[in-house]
């Protein structure tokens, strides 16, 4: 297959519309050179070719048919055109139509058809001629993108000018608003999903139709329409009030207050305030109901204060460093209000998932992260920590009421965890809590003796959690990593260091509970355990809470 890549933006190599135009060819070539067809192709930028306009003489059609009179690169233009299977035809929107130097090529056709008039119809009733060449068999597809939030409504007048030439119905288009965000690497999260997208339609269309399942996709804002104007503002770096030209710092804030999403209001107003220590500078975004503002008059309580060097955060926000991870080694830090930190990809991260009300990440801000909650990790992905909790609470629950039956239940819930869990992944500690209560509840069963085996049970849950401090991923650790990235959160120095003290803490607690439950039991206040050994779990789980909070709050002011 011979593909022609016609890349008529003036920019020629920084076109946005040239990014998608590529993708959609990646996607033709790993279709078909997945069947084992060779896939060529040629680019021609218009931008560093000689074409001029056309003279309007009429040469081609009367003097020298087909061939025109002037001497430039069109030649080599129509050559190409006639060896290929597939034109790609990726331009910007200029003026509601092609640019200009993307017209003369187009213009300059003229030798391609036959001067006569023709009877074939494009729909409109208009007249036309009839190509010169059987170019039946060549597919279009016209690649675009405009700077307005959306592409609805601007391409009336390419659709009209394509119909005539290339015939209704005759061509594929993909057509995108928001083009110059193709050209940010902050927000490549959203752009790159969207390429995905056009690779997609380039496997489709390179053995049939693109489906409308992907037509759709492509048909989707990149960013809400607000959103999208509020970036776009700012990216020109002159203040709407003044006229004035704005510090790149500045701009920049700017266009982070833009990424708010409104959505995530949650009743409270909060004062971000972005204290740029290298540069001197601060600035303070209120982040409202109806979005957010920049003031720079410093008027505002601030809520959250970022002291951070000006490229540390730009490059967090460029995705060349992550924010947890600048954070624990203290490169930036925070004062005040932490849940901002905590919530970071709700604030900010979601802005483009509510144009459309997808699932994926916006991403491109600095998420701090930190140890959280169990139920949040078991929702983010398939592990659970009750997988683990639910055999030694029936066992301890079940062979302290009766050692012989409860025994039995214990076994049972060993069996049934794999069943009830079905839906989550069983994570190593799962299987070794299900191994360990399965052979304690057997050993109980047999001697009859449950005091010893449930203390033996404590101790041996206190050494899972303290010798897990002594891998790459404290137990906890092992569950909520899914709520703070997954892998990319054990390289979260904070969230590490939180999660390797709450292991500690909940081991010694659990080995300190054998011990006491042993020598309070020999001492005839057996009970006694059943107040101490319900009500110290619950005293540690409220200050895992509070401690998964406060800690990386605390490491974060910088202290
Ligand atoms: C001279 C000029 C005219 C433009 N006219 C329009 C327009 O009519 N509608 C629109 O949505 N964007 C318009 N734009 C914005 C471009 O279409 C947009 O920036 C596009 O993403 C650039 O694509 P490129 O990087 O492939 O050249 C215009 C830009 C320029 C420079």
């Amino acid at each position: 297959m011979k593909i022609l890549l016609i890349n008529g933006s003036p920019k020629g190599k920084r076109s946005n519309s040239l990014r998608l135009a590529e993708s959609f060819i990646d996607g033709v070539r790993a279709k078909i050179e997945g069947n084992a067809e060779q896939v060529t192709v040629e680019k021609l930028d218009v931008a560093s070719l000689n074409i001029r306009a056309c003279l309007g003489c009429f040469s081609c059609w009367k003097k020298t048919p087909g061939v025109c009179c002037i001497k430039d690169d069109m030649q080599t233009v129509i050559q190409k055109m006639l060896e290929a299977n597939m034109v790609v035809w990726s331009f910007p929107l200029y003026y509601f139509n092609v640019p200009g130097m993307l017209k003369n090529l187009i213009d300059r056709q003229l030798p391609m058809s036959l001067p006569f008039m023709s009877k074939t119809d494009s729909g409109y009733g208009s007249g036309g001629h009839d190509s010169r060449y059987d170019l039946s068999g060549v597919r279009h597809i016209l690649i675009s993108t405009c700077g307005f939030y959306s592409a609805e409504g601007n391409y009336d007048s390419v659709r009209n000018m394509f119909d005539h030439f290339i015939g209704k119905g005759r061509y594929e288009t993909i057509f995108c608003g928001q083009g110059e965000l193709f050209g940010v690497k902050e927000l490549a999260s959203r752009t790159d999903e969207y390429l995905a997208t056009v690779r997609k339609a380039g496997s489709e269309y390179a053995v049939g139709t693109i489906s409308d399942e992907v037509k759709a996709d492509l048909k989707k804002l990149l960013y809400p329409r607000d959103v999208f104007e509020k970036m776009a503002d700012a990216s020109w770096g002159v203040s709407k009030t003044t006229g004035e030209k704005e510090p790149e710092d500045l701009i920049f804030t700017r266009q982070m207050a833009a990424l708010y999403n409104k959505a995530a209001y949650d009743g409270k107003d909060r004062v971000l305030e972005m204290n740029y220590t290298d540069l001197g500078t601060t600035y303070q975004i209120l982040l409202g109901k109806d979005g957010s503002k920049v003031f720079t008059d410093g008027s505002q309580t601030a809520t959250t204060r970022i002291n951070t060097p000006y490229e540390v955060w730009a490059a967090i926000s460029r995705g060349e460093m992550e924010g947890a991870e600048a954070l624990g080694k203290q490169l930036y830090t925070v004062t005040g209000d932490f849940s901002l930190m905590m919530s970071w990809d709700t604030f900010f991260g979601n802005a483009a998932n509510d144009a459309n009300g997808s699932n994926s990440s916006a991403g491109g801000a600095a998420g701090a992260g930190c140890a959280g909650s169990v139920e949040g990790a078991a929702r983010a992905e398939k592990v659970s920590m009750n997988a683990m909790l639910i055999p030694w609470i029936s066992f301890w629950v079940a062979v302290a009421i009766d050692t012989r039956i409860g025994s039995v239940i214990a076994m049972a819930a060993c069996a049934l965890v794999p069943l009830i869990m079905r839906n989550y992944r069983l994570i190593i500690w799962d299987k070794l809590s299900l191994a360990a209560v399965a052979v304690l509840s057997a050993v109980a069963n047999f001697t009859g003796n449950g005091d010893l085996l449930t203390n033996i049970g404590y101790l041996v849950f206190g050494i899972f959690w303290l010798g897990s401090c002594f891998t790459r991923e404290p137990l906890c650790a092992a569950y909520v990593k899914y709520s703070y990235g997954g892998e990319k959160a054990l390289r979260n120095p904070l969230f590490m260091k939180a999660n390797y003290i709450l292991a500690a803490c909940w081991g010694i607690l659990y080995v300190l509970t054998a011990v006491w439950t042993f020598f309070l039991r020999k001492a005839g206040f057996g009970t006694a355990l059943i107040v101490v050994n319900n009500i110290v779990p619950l005293v540690m789980g409220a200050f895992t809470v509070w401690f998964s909070k406060w800690y990386p709050a605390w490491k974060a002011s910088g202290k």
